[in-house]
């Protein structure tokens, strides 16, 4: 390591990070996707912090919508796509159904849903049983990606046509395009009654 060039580390450095992002989102095998319906039976009960509503009413449940918006059809317009909501292009990240690729690739979520739950908490099937959930370390072992900020920047990334890398604007006046204390703020949807 120590005869290596600084361009080389770098490289090799780069290398490692893009890898273990890729990595994340391939560990999500499409077939245990369950649906926000599914999460819901559990997760809907206003003293226990209304998850499904809050959701329901966040941007990302309005994402497959958006992509119709004539903004997006100019910002589509611009790469040679004609109906944002039928590629792949962008649904891979407005949508759960894509899984993050650009063909549909979960039989049970819709691409019209937009992003749901299982984007950033990992697709659900095999940890949404009661004993599981109740159980972290169960959880993350049968898929749970926790803490689900690992999931945001699988999406909140340059690749979306719309970045602007001034979005956030950090207590020390600097600019970025995503950050992530900020944006979880705007999507928190906190449990009152868990045990911390
Ligand atoms: C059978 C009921 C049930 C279903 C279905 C269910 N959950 Fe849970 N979940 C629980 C319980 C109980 C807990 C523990 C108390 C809490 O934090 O709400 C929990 C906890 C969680 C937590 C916190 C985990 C931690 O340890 O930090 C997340 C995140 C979560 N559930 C997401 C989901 C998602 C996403 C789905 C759908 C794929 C889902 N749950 C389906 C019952 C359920
Ligand atoms: C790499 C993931 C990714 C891809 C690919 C992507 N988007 Fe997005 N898009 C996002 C994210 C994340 C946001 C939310 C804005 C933010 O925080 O950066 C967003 C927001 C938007 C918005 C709302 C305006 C805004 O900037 O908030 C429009 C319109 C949009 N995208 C259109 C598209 C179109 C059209 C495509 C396909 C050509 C596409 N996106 C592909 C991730 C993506
Ligand atoms: C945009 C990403 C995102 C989406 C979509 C999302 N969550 Fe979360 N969720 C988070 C983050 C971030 C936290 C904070 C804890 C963590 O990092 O795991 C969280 C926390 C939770 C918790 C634990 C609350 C607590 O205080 O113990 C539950 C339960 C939960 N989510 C359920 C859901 C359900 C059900 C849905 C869909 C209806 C959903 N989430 C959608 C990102 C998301
Ligand atoms: C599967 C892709 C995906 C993942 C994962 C994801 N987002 Fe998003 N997010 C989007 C898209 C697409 C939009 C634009 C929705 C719209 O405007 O229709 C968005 C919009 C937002 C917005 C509103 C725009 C803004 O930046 O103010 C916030 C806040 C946000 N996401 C926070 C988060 C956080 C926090 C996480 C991780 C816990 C996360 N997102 C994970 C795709 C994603």
């Amino acid at each position: 390591m120590s005869k290596m060039g600084w361009g080389l580390r770098l490289m090799i450095g780069c290398g490692v990070m893009a890898g273990a992002v890729m990595a994340q989102a391939a560990d999500r095998d499409a077939a245990n996707y369950a649906g926000t319906k599914m999460c819901g039976i559990c997760h809907k009960k206003a003293e226990s912090g209304d998850q499904l509503g809050v959701w329901q009413k966040s941007p990302h449940a309005k994402a497959f919508e958006t992509l119709g918006t004539p903004e997006a059809k100019e910002a589509a317009a611009k790469l040679g796509i004609d109906n944002p909501q039928a590629s792949g292009k962008c649904l891979k990240c407005h949508s759960t159904a894509y899984n993050f690729t650009e063909t549909l690739a979960a039989t049970k979520i819709k691409p019209e849903e937009g992003v749901t739950c299982e984007s950033c908490h990992g697709p659900g099937k095999n940890y949404m049983k009661k004993e599981i959930m109740q159980d972290q370390a169960k959880s993350i072992a049968a898929g749970l990606v926790h803490p689900a900020t690992d999931s945001c920047t699988l999406c909140h990334n340059d690749q979306n046509p719309t970045w602007k890398a001034d979005r956030y604007t950090k207590a020390d006046g600097t600019t970025t395009g995503f950050d992530v204390d900020q944006a979880v703020k705007k999507i928190e949807h906190p449990n009152p009654s868990a045990k911390k």
